[in-house]
């Protein structure tokens, strides 16, 4: 098992990355669940494949597992969601120094954690995540919220969870297709600033997504740690190194609102073609050679998430999709912050781009036959 510390000023905490946690989730919590009764929010899905587990480890252990088991999908993070389940926690009569389980992916980790968030002005929560995605993303560092029907993610609080147990047992149940979608934030680390992880990537990617389970807990921790260095400088995303992490994001979000947030692209898939379209743009405004933002798009081809924006074949020009940048949350009185790339490890943040060039060239993208 790796142990990775986020030390966030005033409340650091551990990520725990290994086989078999869930089967062990009590003594993982020691000093944490100080009641009998302990509530545990999950999906449908995760409750089926890992409900049983986890139940045992709290039985054996003198607990009482309370369930709130929700429909899996990004509906579930809805206002409705949060008050009934806010509403439930306040019927469990949970008090702010007891911990509620965040048992799921992003979707059920962003939720709960804002529910914990709110419920009496903040009590504590267990990230639990078990999709690579939220593994290596977003149950670390503290950010949760819900959507509106005006966004994914327009309301939400930063507050840090009190431990993470990533289990890599969980991938295993994992569809295939979910678990390249989580790759590609892996990738990212490599792309934003540690050039050797990258080439570690490109060498051992296929074989960590094919099930090579020591190559998965080196991925998986080696992504949590670069997430906790950031997220330890900037909690607040306010300084610009935080940024740094949604490298992909802006032209993933476009591509995602395109195709109205479905499962025709996965938000994971949408990032690993953003990370392309960012790398060829910034190899087209000569930031780096085109070979360096070639070998980008061919790794992430080469492990099988979507590397060319004209197979997607959406039907739209380039102007309707920097539309929907426009609703990006990073929009700052009128411009657009993009994260490119001066090289391969090499992200930085540019408050520069012009809306109409990026425009221009999502239309050239749209129209280029794939190499
Ligand atoms: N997923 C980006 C962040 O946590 O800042």
């Amino acid at each position: 098992m790796a142990v990775i510390p986020v030390n966030i000023a005033g409340r650091p905490y551990e990520v725990r990355v290994g086989a078999g946690l869930l089967a062990e989730l009590v003594p993982h919590c020691r000093g944490k669940l100080r009641k009998r009764d302990v509530p545990i929010v999950t999906d449908a899905n995760v409750h089926a494949a890992w409900g049983d587990v986890v139940e045992a480890s709290l039985r054996d252990n003198g607990h009482e597992p309370h369930w709130r088991i929700l429909p899996p999908g990004e509906h579930t993070k809805s206002w409705d969601e949060l008050a009934a389940t806010v509403n439930w926690l306040l019927s469990l009569e949970v008090e702010r120094g007891d911990h509620i389980i965040a048992l799921g992916g992003g979707v059920i980790g962003d939720l709960t954690g804002f529910c914990a968030a709110v419920l009496k002005r903040g009590c504590k929560f267990i990230q639990v995540p078990t999709t690579l995605l939220s593994q290596v993303d977003s149950s670390v560092g503290g950010k949760t919220a819900i959507n509106t029907p005006a966004g994914k993610n327009l309301v939400g609080a930063f507050h840090q969870p009190s431990l993470v147990l990533a289990d890599l047992s969980a991938l295993e149940t994992l569809p295939t297709r979910e678990l390249l979608a989580g790759y590609a934030e892996v990738v990212k680390y490599g792309l934003i600033n540690d050039a050797d992880f990258f080439a570690w990537c490109d060498t051992n990617g296929a074989k960590m997504v094919a099930g090579d389970s020591a190559l998965r807990e080196y991925a998986v921790a080696h992504s949590v740690a670069a997430k906790a260095r950031i997220v330890a400088e900037d909690e607040f995303e306010t300084t610009g190194r935080r940024a740094l992490l949604n490298l992909g994001h802006t032209f993933g979000h476009a591509l995602e609102a395109e195709t109205g947030f479905s499962n025709r692209l996965l938000h994971g898939e949408a990032v690993a073609l953003g990370m392309v379209l960012a790398a060829r743009y910034s190899a087209r405004k000569g930031l780096m050679p085109m070979a360096s933002a070639d070998h980008v798009a061919q790794h992430i081809g080469e492990v099988g998430l979507p590397a060319s924006l004209s197979a997607l074949g959406l039907d739209c020009n380039g102007a309707a999709l920097v539309k929907h940048m426009l609703h990006d949350k990073k929009m700052d009185a009128g411009t657009l912050p993009f994260l490119l790339m001066k090289g391969i490890g090499k992200t930085y943040l540019d408050k520069q781009v012009s809306l109409e060039d990026v425009a221009d060239f999502l239309d050239g993208e749209l129209a280029r036959t794939p190499a």
